[in-house]
């Protein structure tokens, strides 16, 4: 049986930040509603910088922490729905600013749920005996599909990158991962690919913007995560008071205290970094967890389960002895 383990983790936000008092100068917004309804204080995001340059510095960070040397990871997924280009992939680009020679590299989109499904595909991957190192990447620059005059969801998303070296384990540390998706086909959650083209006239492509149905995207997201760790704990026959820390996609203070109230477990023990944030989709889970670790919340030895759901819509969440 190969197990497999979390070896190094890392994470990345621009310096440039927007707070709320700043949104307010541009949409009708203000701090006060932003704050109650979503817990959000202020959000990164690039001016000078892409989702290759967040996704590089994130998994130097990671690489440097896992003492796993370059040579040695073989296997490289980034989760991102903002790639700088539709190919070649972010995943290609990283191993050539990181000097990886052989690997297998790909990007996938899940959403907000990406880094979970990336987590899922390089843990079987390892799990088959197939490869040894991955290093996965959650990489966003989502506030380049904003639209900032909707004050519906320009005040929610930001720009980041998280990353993480797994490997084989002498232990089982990543125990369990779970993923799933239901086609979300009245759009409650989608930003548009560029419209088809008449060759007779070559209209210029216009880029699309995110579009969320806000209350319908609450209700799937109350309902799933704690439906999710319950899961997650009866596959391994624990209760929830085994669990040391939940850290959860950052979408919404408010779906991660409903979250918390429905499995009666300690607000204390959810991992918390909206505030400083947003919703930064596939990037919110590593970079959490990445915090989380360099902060000391999460030690050795503790067990977590991570959980995210996103636009599609998707899911997945895991369970870790650290
Ligand atoms: N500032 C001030 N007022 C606002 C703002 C704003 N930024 N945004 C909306 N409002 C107004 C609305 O227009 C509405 O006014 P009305 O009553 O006059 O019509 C009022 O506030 C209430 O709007 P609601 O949509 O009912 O507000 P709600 O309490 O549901 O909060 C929110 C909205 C924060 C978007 C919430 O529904 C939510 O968090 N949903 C989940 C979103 C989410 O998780 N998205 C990420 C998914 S992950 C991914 O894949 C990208």
């Amino acid at each position: 049986m190969i197990y497999t383990k979390i070896k190094g983790t890392g994470s990345y936000v621009p310096k440039r930040f927007l707070t709320n008092d700043d949104l307010a100068q541009i949409v009708d917004t203000n701090d006060e509603w932003i704050r109650t309804r979503t817990g959000i204080e202020k959000r990164h995001i690039v001016t000078d910088e892409y989702t290759i340059d967040l996704a590089e510095q994130a998994a130097l960070e990671a690489l440097e922490s896992s003492h796993v040397a370059k040579e040695d990871i073989d296997l490289v997924i980034v989760a991102t729905v903002t790639p700088d280009h539709y190919f070649p992939g972010i995943a290609q680009l990283l191993q050539k600013r990181l000097g990886l020679k052989t690997v297998t590299a790909f990007d996938i989109n899940a959403a907000c749920s990406g880094f979970l499904y990336a987590l899922q595909i390089a843990d079987k991957m390892i799990k088959s005996g197939a490869f040894h190192n991955a290093l996965i990447v959650g990489a966003e620059t989502l506030t380049r599909l904003t639209d900032w005059s909707d004050r519906n969801t320009c005040v929610l998303f930001g720009d980041a990158a998280g990353a993480m070296v797994i490997g084989t384990s002498d232990y089982d540390s990543i125990r369990t991962v779970i993923t799933g998706s239901d086609g979300d086909d009245n759009s409650y959650l989608i930003c548009d690919n560029v419209d088809l083209k008449d060759p007779y006239t070559n209209e210029k492509s216009t880029q699309d913007h995110i579009h969320m149905n806000g209350r319908e995207v609450f209700k799937f997201a109350t309902r799933i995560m704690p439906q999710m760790v319950r899961d997650l704990l009866e596959m391994n026959k624990m209760s929830i008071d085994d669990l040391d820390y939940i850290v959860a996609h950052q979408a919404n203070l408010r779906i991660i205290d409903k979250a918390a109230r429905d499995l009666n477990f300690s607000m204390d023990k959810m991992y918390v970094n909206i505030n400083e944030y947003g919703n930064t989709s596939a990037a919110s889970v590593p970079l959490a967890i990445d915090e989380a670790i360099r902060k000391g919340h999460l030690k050795r030895g503790d067990q977590f389960v991570t959980v995210a759901f996103g636009g599609g819509f998707t899911w997945g969440g895991a369970l870790i002895t650290y």
